[in-house]
């Protein structure tokens, strides 16, 4: 991966090699977003960053991005995608699932799962994975694929390693 910040514009060039295995995949943008939001102390400028890497390293998704947990709702946060729903309530959708429970959801078949909330309708895969601060959902990680079982329990691992870097950085 060439990490580079190209003063004074401090452009950020993140270039993953294709086809990596996914553990390596995941450790260069887990060192992307660590650079990126070192340092930084705002929470929007940090998920925006950090959606767009999601977009930039992980392959076949079609929407990426942040729910905030704000008084017993998920507020839509940073994203890359198709404009989506705005609130979701815990307990709703995959999203409220994750944050109601404080675990990820990995689901491979989005038309499966009960109560699943079609904000793109070319989803058919879906991943999301809390962000916990001091034992509290703070904001849920959503990454969205137009395939079925895109994503599996390295999605998952490494995902979940991101939002423990990003508890205390959003
Ligand atoms: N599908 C999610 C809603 C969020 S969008 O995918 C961006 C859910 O069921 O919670």
């Amino acid at each position: 991966m060439a990490v580079r910040a190209t003063a004074p514009a401090a452009m950020f060039d993140f270039s993953p090699a294709p086809g990596q295995p996914k553990p390596e995949l995941y450790a260069e943008l887990l060192a992307a977003a660590d650079a990126i939001t070192a340092g930084e102390g705002d929470a929007v400028a940090n998920m925006a960053n950090v959606a767009a890497l999601l977009g930039e390293f992980l392959p076949r998704l079609n929407w990426a991005g942040f729910y905030r947990a704000i008084e017993g709702e998920l507020v839509l946060g940073p994203f890359i995608g198709r404009p989506a729903c705005i609130r979701i309530p815990f307990g709703s959708g995959v999203c409220g699932a994750a944050a109601a429970k404080g675990e990820t959801q990995l689901v491979p078949d989005v038309h499966a799962f009960p109560g699943h909330i079609a904000c793109d309708a070319a989803s058919r895969s879906e991943l999301v994975v809390p962000v916990l601060r001091g034992g509290a959902v703070v904001a849920v990680i959503d990454c969205d694929s137009p395939d079925p079982a895109r994503f599996d329990a390295e999605d998952a691992a490494g995902l979940e390693a991101l939002a423990t870097l990003l508890a205390e950085r959003i």
